[in-house]
């Protein structure tokens, strides 16, 4: 028996060669340097939470990040908070100057629903937050960088998520998706004459797993059996609402789109338990959010409806936890992408056997997968856990989707890698050249790849790791009021790539002999420590 989904899987696996398979880190399948199309962009991402500090000024209400970090600090890696972060409220200027350096077609950047609704809802609209998305919009577009802005990365306004955030029901009176509608209303009517490129939801797995699902990120919720799922059924429809909202309220000429993460996953043994185990991956971690949108037929995986219906009734539960759309609601969120902003990162070898029974927390999506994970240790390690790099895996999963989902448009919106500070960042480097070869081979193979975005465009505060790992392609110094943005090596590369359009092996710049502001200050030490020397000798 073979279901669709496991037939485009044998195939996009059998497109590769045995040495990918093994966990080889293949650059490119031939010697010669491929080169990206002329109309291929390039871009760099960032969040607000992340980069944009001024937690409490300009008239900002409190996120649930806002709260989490005052309330739980002692949850956050390093006890630090996003409350001055990058500072680009006040820097944003010197962010664009950075994109410009770099060569960049586009930046992705999101927006603070507090900073534009300080109390969520637009009865009350905070003109100081309208102001700096503008200025900062103005400024890309004079630099002829095109903004793809998303509306929601993870910053809940803490009073909404004081009502029952992503959890309340869309039969409730007051609801998320009526509220990230009349949000999204919002920024179409403010920004939308020049924003044409929209991006709703950052990556539903993600913010309601960690959110919703094991308490890592706000809310700090622990429901991995309910609450994750609840989360991701309101975002679909949320992200659904945003779109219909565009599409038949405004006339901006525009496209809307979803990002959703995905990693790339491969079978442990060629046995059918384990080619099983790859197709739940991918049904668990991305057909749960991805068929509803973009499959002909709508809604969520019938595979996985089944399973957790089935797994809900032996658990006791009266219905599934995994809560049926109606068909009017499967009809309303189906095609409500222009385009997919996919978020990818790293990969996995997966498995199905009896001794994944037990791993996981009863009930949780985890178990309801059922599946194990684990990573080849040959392949490149960051200073994050869960990140290691494994290039065949972006190629493979383009080439997946192309297959699965009819050729849709993607855009690339982060991919990246996690190092300590220092600005000789290689394994950024072979990282980046690794993936960004992938890319070209899937455009090779004819997949609608339009557009790439490295995460990060600097260091930020990264989530519950506070900022004990570094996603930069510039450095910030934290420690330095100015927060002075400096290019790391991987800079340096990626736009050499961008400017040339070709991955070349052998460009070896040295990030100390640029003119930035590290060099300078770090000779100014110097002289100023020569000069002290010279006085007590
Ligand atoms: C998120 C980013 C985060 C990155 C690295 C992505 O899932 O969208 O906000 O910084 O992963 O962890």
């Amino acid at each position: 028996m073979c279901r669709i989904e496991f037939c485009l899987l044998v195939f996009s696996i059998s497109i590769i060669d045995a040495s990918t398979l093994n966990g080889a880190q293949p650059s490119s399948r031939n010697n010669e340097l491929k080169q990206f199309p002329s109309d291929f962009l390039f871009g760099a991402a960032t969040s607000s939470y992340q980069i944009e500090g001024a937690w409490n000024e300009g008239g900002k209400g409190w996120s649930m990040w806002d709260h989490l970090v005052r309330t739980a600090p002692e949850h956050i890696a390093d006890n630090t908070t996003g409350d001055v972060a990058s500072n680009s409220y006040y820097f944003y200027k010197r962010d664009v100057q950075i994109l410009k350096e770099l060569g960049v077609n586009i930046y992705r950047f999101s927006i603070s629903w507090p900073r534009i609704l300080p109390y969520g809802r637009p009865d009350y609209v905070n003109r100081e937050g309208v102001d700096y998305y503008n200025n900062l919009i103005n400024e890309l577009l004079a630099n002829d960088i095109t903004p793809f802005v998303t509306m929601y990365h993870w910053e809940l306004p803490q009073n909404l998520n004081e009502r029952g955030g992503w959890l309340t029901r869309d039969t409730d009176d007051e609801n998320i998706i009526d509220w990230f509608g009349d949000y999204a209303r919002v920024l179409y009517r403010e920004f939308g004459d020049r924003v044409k490129h929209w991006l709703t939801i950052n990556e539903p797995y993600i913010h309601c797993n960690h959110g919703y699902g094991y308490a890592n990120h706000a809310p700090r919720r622990s429901s991995p059996g309910e609450g994750y799922y609840e989360c991701g059924r309101n975002i679909l429809l949320a992200h659904a609402r945003a779109y219909h909202i565009y599409k038949e309220e405004f006339s901006q000429g525009g496209q809307v789109g979803i990002v959703l993460s995905c990693d790339w996953a491969m079978p442990s043994t060629d046995s059918e338990a384990d080619a099983q185990a790859v197709l739940d991956y991918f049904d668990f971690h991305f057909g749960i959010y991805m068929d509803p949108i973009f499959s002909p037929q709508g809604n969520q995986p019938q595979s996985l409806i089944d399973r957790i219906a089935n797994m809900s009734a032996a658990q006791g539960y009266s219905e599934s936890r995994l809560r049926p759309f109606t068909e009017e609601q499967i009809d309303y969120m189906r095609g409500t992408s222009d385009f997919l902003a996919l978020n990818h990162y790293t990969s996995y070898i997966v498995y199905k056997n009896e001794s994944v029974n037990g791993m996981y927390v009863v009930p949780s999506h985890n178990d309801d997968a059922q599946i194990g994970m684990y990573r080849d240790p040959s392949w490149l390690q960051s200073i994050s856990p869960w990140l290691y790099g494994y290039p065949a895996g972006l190629h493979n999963l383009l080439v997946y989707i192309k297959n699965k989902y009819n050729s849709p448009t993607i855009y690339i919106t982060e991919n990246g890698f996690s190092s300590n500070p220092g600005l000789i960042d290689n394994d950024r480097v072979t990282y980046y050249r690794g993936y960004l070869n992938a890319v070209l081979d899937a455009l090779d193979d004819g997949v609608d790849v339009r557009g790439y975005c490295a995460w990060s465009l600097m260091d930020n505060f990264e989530w519950a790791a506070g900022f004990t790992v570094r996603f930069g392609l510039y450095q910030v110094d934290m420690n330095d009021p100015e927060r002075p943005r400096t290019p790391r090596k991987s800079a340096l590369v990626y736009k050499e790539i961008i400017r040339s359009r070709v991955i070349d092996p052998e460009y070896n710049p040295d990030p100390y002999e640029t003119d930035g502001s590290y060099v300078i200050k770090t000779s100014c030490v110097f002289v100023i420590t020569l000069a002290l020397l010279n006085i007590v000798l």
